[in-house]
């Protein structure tokens, strides 16, 4: 999926949500980053955690946020500004420019699920953590996602639209196979669930629901017609009080072994 025009606008809204607020929170407790440690956090996006972890590493720490868009990397860069602790760049992940053992923490927030070869970009985080560091990884079982409106047949077309976004729309599934080969230990995975019981535009449900179907239009899997319908049953469903959606993004923590 490209992060750009009214995807990236979506994914901007999505990321303010108090949900996504609470899950950044939930990453920064599980990376418990430590005063001079140095901590690299991949497809940082608009870099929301990066002067979190600058305050938290201080001044003999070290922080770097990559990503592959020079959009997503201008905004972290204007979070940063004035900052000579963090820093972020265009890079990508399968191909990092540090040395060996240039990070003690390697923090990853929905990024490993959109790439092709997971395990080439997961090789290449544990070439650049430190042999006693670990690494964070935040992605979610999109299959376990729950809709309540009265449109069953319609939800399970745009839920299996959603599945064709990310090469692995499951990874926490697989993320323990896939990190044990490229040299890492899982050592817990621990759920963040979203529950949202109404429809607003503070719900991680009211955004994800538009970011879907605006994939699944752009791709033609969804008519504008049937997205039209789905978000009518979905309004309906709150005018109702039956509103209801649940996600279970999970935290999946490992060390390098
Ligand atoms: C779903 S967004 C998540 C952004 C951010 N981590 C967050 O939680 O808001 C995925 C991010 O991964 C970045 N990305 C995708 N492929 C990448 C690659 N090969 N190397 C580095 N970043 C990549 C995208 O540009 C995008 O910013």
């Amino acid at each position: 999926m490209e992060y750009q025009g009214d995807i990236a606008t979506i994914q901007r809204r999505l990321a303010e949500t108090s949900d996504l607020y609470r899950r950044r929170l939930a990453v920064l407790e599980a990376t418990s980053a430590q005063p001079g440690e140095r901590v690299l956090e991949v497809g940082c996006g608009g870099g929301a955690l990066l002067p979190l972890f600058a305050a938290a590493v201080g001044e003999t720490g070290r922080v770097v946020g990559i990503d592959i868009s020079s959009d997503q990397i201008a905004a972290a860069n204007d979070l940063c500004l004035g900052s000579d602790i963090a820093t972020a760049e265009v890079q990508d992940v399968n191909q990092l420019p540090y040395e060996e053992a240039s990070f003690d923490a390697i923090v990853a927030i929905q990024v490993i699920e959109y790439l092709n070869q997971p395990g080439k970009a997961l090789s290449e985080l544990r070439r650049v953590c430190n042999s006693d560091g670990r690494i964070i990884v935040l992605a979610t079982n999109w299959d376990t996602m729950f809709w309540n409106c009265e449109a069953p047949e319609l939800t399970a077309r745009v839920q299996s639209a959603w599945r064709k976004h990310a090469p692995f729309p499951n990874l926490p599934a697989e993320l323990r196979a896939l990190l044990r080969a490229a040299g890492f230990r899982m050592v817990r995975q621990t759920p963040v669930t979203i529950i949202n019981n109404a429809y607003h535009q503070d719900a991680f449900a009211y955004w994800i629901a538009r970011l879907i179907l605006a994939f699944a239009t752009t791709r033609d899997l969804i008519r504008h017609s049937e997205a039209e319908e789905w978000i009518r049953a979905i309004e309906e469903a709150q005018a109702a009080g039956r509103f209801f959606f649940s996600s279970t993004p999970v935290l999946s923590m490992a060390v390098a072994k």
